[in-house]
């Protein structure tokens, strides 16, 4: 069994004032909380088991959302995040819930979408050994975690935000660890801003010899979601796929029934709990096509 993380935490200050009230990961991405994207994911890695860390404002909210998870089949336990501490350091404020199993951690403001998702979360999650992270190339990348290869594509350095370019391929907020992450992630020092670095986590598995890297190639969509214009072309990508193909993405009741997590009469009951001449009909129309 592996555990999955959704990091929901920070203040969202490049969406002040839409964030003054309200969670970054709860405005919507076109027709549904942002947080359902990342949920999906976890989900369709076939991750049961999860934990989100937010803020002490913010985790009511995501409780109030989401509740046990049980109506997905799933079991979602909350915890504070006192202050931002770096990414890595939610594996120190989880060490209890991770109880020594393996891990996938999933950023709460990352959108992935394609046909081979997953397949590759399937075939990383399976990896019991080391750590696995993921490239993809991109026009931007000295906003992320940027990893550089040599000749024969093995990985030789992750460097955080790098001021001078280095490499096109930036490592995406997902990340699939071992049982050894809490105590890794111990050993690190906080970076000249103050945080623990998830590329120091990521470069220590290198390191050790222990980093596998699968590639998100073309047909595979990843974006962020972190500042006003991002959220617009993340919305206008899911409409626009939505509404061609009339599916939703990111239903985590369709996922919970299609990963078998739950029975067709459990949908049908949500679809009646959940506007059913609406967001719930969609549910239904599943049903019928069957
Ligand atoms: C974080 C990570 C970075 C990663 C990015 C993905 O950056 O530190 O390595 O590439 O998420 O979204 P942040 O968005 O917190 O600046």
């Amino acid at each position: 069994m592996r555990k999955g993380i959704i990091l929901a935490g920070g203040k969202g200050s490049r969406l002040y004032p839409a964030t003054e009230v309200t969670s970054k990961q709860l405005l919507p991405i076109f027709d549904k909380p942002m947080i359902y994207y990342p949920l999906s994911v976890l989900m369709l890695a076939g991750i049961r088991e999860i934990l989100i860390i937010s803020t002490p404002e913010d985790t009511p909210r995501f409780e109030m959302l989401l509740k046990d998870g049980s109506e997905l089949g799933l079991h979602i336990s909350y915890m504070v995040q006192p202050k931002p501490e770096g990414l890595p350091h939610a594996f120190i404020l989880a060490e209890n819930f991770l109880a020594g199993y393996p891990c996938c951690l999933i950023l709460g403001d990352n959108l992935f979408y394609g046909n081979d998702l997953t397949t590759l979360l399937r075939s990383a999650s399976k990896q019991k050994e080391g750590a696995i992270i993921f490239a993809c190339k991109v026009a931007n990348p000295e906003k992320y975690g940027v990893i550089t290869f040599d000749k024969a594509n093995k990985p030789q350095k992750i460097i955080e935000k790098p001021t001078s370019p280095i490499s096109r391929f930036a490592v995406p907020g997902l990340y699939f660890y071992d049982e050894r992450v809490s105590a890794i992630a111990k050993t690190l020092v906080p970076s000249a801003r103050g945080e623990l670095e998830i590329s120091d986590l990521n470069q220590k598995y290198l390191n050790m010899n222990e980093l596998d890297v699968m590639f998100m190639k073309r047909g595979m969509a990843w974006m962020d979601m972190g500042t006003f214009e991002s959220l617009l072309i993340a919305s206008n990508f899911i409409e626009t796929v939505q509404s061609r193909h009339g599916i939703k993405i990111a239903c985590p009741e369709e996922i919970a029934y299609r990963m078998g997590f739950i029975s067709s009469s459990e949908l049908k009951e949500l679809a009646l709990q959940r506007h059913p001449e609406d967001y719930g009909k969609y549910l239904l129309d599943l049903l019928e096509e069957e």
